[in-house]
C-alpha cells in the first residue's frame, strides 16, 4: 500500500495501530527504521541556523525530535483522535510535562481523589512547593465537584477507571464543568487504551498514557505519551519537555511501535480473560468484595457504550480476613507474578497499600477507598484455565477464617 492509497482518517483503530503515522524510508523498509542517533548532521551552518529558527523543518537533536519518535507520536495521536502527541521518557514524565506546561504560581488544580500513587505524590508534594494549590476531589460526585472550582482553577486531572479500584468518572460531565471555568481537562487513559475509551470524544483537552502498560504491552519499556491539540503539544514540547528533558529514547519508541501492532488483539484477549477471572473471583467464598467495571451493578455500566467500550483487564478485590490473609494468598501464587505495573502479557498482582499507593497518606488512602486488604490484579494473556487454577490454589491457602467471615451478601464493585 502506498501512502496516499486511501483516506487514513477512515481507518478503523486496529488498522491505525499497525499503519498510523507510517513513513516510507528511501529503501522501502516495511518496519519503521530505528533512528538510534543523538544528533542530526546539518549540510552547512545556514541550514543549522534555519532549523533552530524554525524556518526549515528537519531534525536537530533527539531530545527535540527524532523520526522514530515522530512515527510513534503520530500513531498514538491518531488512535486517540488528537492532531498531535509528545512521547515522554515515562508515564510520570507525561503527567508532569503535561501539567507543568499550563500552570504557574498562584494557580489551582483539581485532582481526582483516586489516582496512581506517584501522581498523587507529584500533586500533593511537588506542586505545593511551587505555590500551586491542589484539591483532591471525588469526581464521581458532580454536585460536589461543581463547588470546588475557583477563579484560578487552570487544570482538572483524573484517571478513569482509576488505579487501583476502578472507580469511574464521567469525563463529559467533568469537561462541561471545566469549560465553564476555562480549565483544561487532562485524562490518564492508561487503563482503557484508546481502543476502549477516547476521552477527546467526551471533551478532554489532553490525554496521557503510561505507555509502559498496554500500549507497549510487553513489559520491556518504561515510557509515556501526551496527546492534545497541535498548539498544546507545541507548548509542552518547547517548554517542559525540551528544557526539563523527560523525552523518550528512539529505541523505546521503536519497541512501542512494535507492541502497538497487536494492541487490538491483545485488548480483546485481555478483556475476555479478565471477565472470566472476575466471575471466578466473584463466586469464590474467600473473596469479600470485587471491583470490575464489567459487572452489571458497577457504576461504569451507565457509561458503557458512550464513554467506555469495554471493561478493561484490571480487577481489584478484597479477601475476607486481614492483611495477612491477603499476603498469604499472594505468596502462594505460582504462575501469577507479584509485581507492580499492568498491561503486560503476564498476569501481575500487587498490594496497593504497601506498593503502588504507598505514597498516599493512610488518611488519603482511606478517603479514596483503598483498603489495606485491597489486591490489584492485571489479567494477562495466558490460557485462562492456568490463570484461574493458580488463583484457586492460592486462595485455598487463605484459611477457613476467610470463608467463614464472608458476608453472605457479597459486595460487588461498590465504588460509585
Ligand atoms: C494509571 C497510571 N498512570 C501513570 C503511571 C506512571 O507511569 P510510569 O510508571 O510509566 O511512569 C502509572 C504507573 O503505574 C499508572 O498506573
Amino acid at each position: 500500500m502506498r501512502d496516499n492509497d486511501n483516506d487514513k482518517s477512515q481507518w478503523q483503530p486496529a488498522t491505525v495501530t499497525i499503519h498510523g503515522g507510517r513513513r516510507r524510508d528511501e529503501y522501502g523498509a516495511l518496519v519503521a527504521p530505528l533512528y538510534q542517533t543523538a544528533t542530526f548532521a546539518f549540510t552547512n551552518t545556514e541550514q543549522g541556523s534555519r532549523r533552530f529558527a524554525g524556518e526549515e523543518f528537519g531534525y536537530i537533536y533527539s531530545r527535540l525530535g527524532n523520526p522514530t519518535i515522530t512515527e510513534l507520536e503520530q500513531r498514538v495521536a491518531a488512535l486517540e483522535g488528537y492532531p498531535a502527541a509528545a512521547a515522554t521518557a515515562t508515564g510520570m514524565g507525561a503527567v508532569s510535562a503535561a501539567l507543568l506546561a499550563f500552570v504557574q504560581q498562584g494557580d489551582h488544580i483539581l485532582v481526582s481523589d483516586t489516582i496512581y500513587g506517584c501522581s498523587f505524590a507529584l500533586f500533593s508534594h511537588l506542586f505545593s512547593r511551587f505555590g500551586i494549590a491542589v484539591d483532591f476531589v471525588d469526581m464521581s460526585d458532580a454536585k460536589h465537584l461543581a463547588t470546588m472550582f475557583r477563579a484560578n482553577t487552570k487544570l482538572v486531572f483524573l484517571e478513569t477507571p482509576a488505579n487501583p479500584h476502578l472507580k469511574v468518572v464521567d469525563i463529559a460531565m467533568v469537561s462541561e464543568l471545566a469549560q465553564q471555568f476555562a480549565a483544561k481537562v487532562v485524562v490518564d487513559n492508561t487503563f482503557m487504551t484508546p481502543l476502549l475509551q477516547q476521552p477527546r470524544k467526551q471533551g478532554a483537552d489532553i490525554v496521557i498514557h503510561s505507555a509502559t502498560k498496554y500500549l507497549n504491552g510487553h513489559g520491556d519499556v518504561v515510557a509515556g505519551i501526551i496527546c492534545a491539540s497541535a498548539e498544546d503539544i507545541e507548548l509542552i514540547k518547547l517548554t517542559t519537555l525540551k528544557d526539563m528533558g523527560a523525552t523518550m529514547s528512539p529505541h523505546d519508541a521503536w519497541l512501542i511501535l512494535r507492541g502497538l501492532k497487536t494492541l487490538d488483539v491483545r485488548m480483546q484477549r485481555h478483556c475476555i480473560n479478565a471477565r472470566l477471572v472476575a466471575e471466578f473471583l466473584r463466586d469464590h467464598d474467600a473473596v469479600k468484595t470485587i471491583y470490575y467495571p464489567g459487572f452489571t451493578d458497577h457504576p461504569a455500566q451507565t457509561l458503557m457504550g458512550s464513554q467506555m467500550h469495554g471493561a478493561g483487564a484490571v480487577i481489584a478485590f478484597e479477601l475476607a480476613g486481614d492483611i495477612d490473609t491477603a499476603r498469604r494468598m499472594l505468596d502462594h501464587l505460582q504462575l501469577i507474578t507479584i509485581a507492580v505495573s499492568l498491561g503486560d502479557a503476564e498476569t501481575l498482582i500487587q498490594h496497593p497499600a504497601s506498593m503502588t499507593h504507598s505514597p498516599f497518606t493512610p488518611e488519603a488512602r482511606a478517603k479514596a477507598g483503598i483498603s489495606d486488604n485491597l489486591i490489584r490484579l492485571s489479567v494477562g494473556l495466558e490460557a485462562i484455565d492456568d490463570i484461574i487454577n493458580d488463583l484457586a490454589q492460592a486462595l485455598a491457602h487463605c484459611g477457613s477464617e476467610a470463608a467463614a467471615n464472608v458476608n453472605s451478601t457479597k459486595e460487588v464493585l461498590s465504588h460509585g
